[in-house]
């Protein structure tokens, strides 16, 4: 599925946009901010969704959309820095260039979570796909029940967003829960796993739907907590990450037994993941 494509006459072509601002996140991952000034109507997409950037000369990969999804006149991704096209993306520079193709992917099923409390989870770099998950629950609240966002990291210093984490954690609408795995004495929140957090938490699983993106183990972790609290398979989703090529369904490359993570996810319910979740690649 996609929403709004950049080129509709070269859909494989990726669109060249100039780098507006770069923001330092944490050691290894930055967030930048491209022009889409010259589009009209800016670059809509849903949260979940997915671009291909590519790295003039190096190559091309999938990176979540990390923008506000009401504000489509600010097209952001935060990417973590672990390999040869991740190091040339951060090289770019203020006012050089990206290709960019998408949006691609299945987003998250937030019409169908309206009505009902809803559980954010994410772990490490997970938090970039849901970022715009919670601008979204934010701008539409009433049409939510209880709105909750779970975060897991190494260290604080590994947290995302951390000035935002602050401000939502102040915010009445949303109920924040951040744990680490080591910190010094300094550190005020959670030192533990994720799925300890969920069981503070008095949720009402006939009322919950979880959405939830992380290192597989954590995922996994959850998912068993979030099942013996009583939450349907059907009403857990889960994002994904795969070796991407095309994006659109072709080569094959995400392939996960039936899926093809690039069209049939990144986000798919737990109850169709259930059998694949541990098949690394394909
Ligand atoms: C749908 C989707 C959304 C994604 N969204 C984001 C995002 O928002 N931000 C982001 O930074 N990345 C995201 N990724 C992951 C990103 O695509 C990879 O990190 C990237 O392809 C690595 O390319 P590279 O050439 O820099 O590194 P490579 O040379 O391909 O890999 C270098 C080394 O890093 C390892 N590696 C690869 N990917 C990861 C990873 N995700 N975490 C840790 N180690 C890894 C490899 O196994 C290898 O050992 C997403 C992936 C998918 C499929
Ligand atoms: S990346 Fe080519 S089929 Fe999914």
């Amino acid at each position: 599925m996609s929403t709004g494509a950049l080129s509709t006459a070269q859909p494989m072509a990726p669109v060249p946009l100039r780098v507006r601002s770069l923001r330092r996140e944490s050691a290894d991952t930055f967030t930048v901010s491209l022009d889409v000034s010259g589009r009209p109507g800016g670059f809509p997409f849903q949260p979940g969704q997915f671009n291909m950037l590519y790295a003039l000369g190096v190559g091309e990969v999938p990176i979540s959309i990390s923008g506000d999804p009401g504000r489509p006149g600010e097209l952001l991704h935060t990417i973590r820095v672990v390999g040869s096209v991740t190091e040339a993306l951060r090289r770019v520079g203020r006012g050089g260039w990206m290709g960019v193709r998408g949006p691609y992917g299945r987003p998250w099923p937030l019409e169908e979570a309206r009505g009902l409390d809803v559980v954010v989870v994410a772990g490490g770099l997970g938090l970039a796909p849901l970022r715009s998950v919670i601008l979204h629950l934010l701008r539409h609240r009433e049409a939510y029940g209880r709105v909750s966002l779970l975060v897991g990291a190494r260290s604080p210093e590994g947290l995302l967003y951390r000035r935002e984490l602050a401000r939502w954690g102040k915010d009445p609408r949303l109920k924040v829960l951040i744990t680490v795995d080591q910190a010094g004495p300094e550190w005020k929140e959670h030192v533990g796993v994720v799925p300890a957090l969920l069981r503070d938490m008095a949720l009402d699983a006939s009322r919950t739907v979880a959405l939830m993106c992380g290192p597989e183990v954590m995922m996994r972790f959850t998912v068993r907590e979030l099942e013996r609290l009583g939450v349907p398979d059907t009403r857990i989703h889960l994002s994904l990450e795969r070796n991407m090529k095309c994006a659109v369904g072709f080569c094959g490359h995400c392939q996960l037994v039936p899926f093809f993570v690039c069209k049939d996810g990144p986000v798919l319910p737990y109850d169709r993941l259930r059998p694949f979740l541990h098949v690394r690649e394909v």
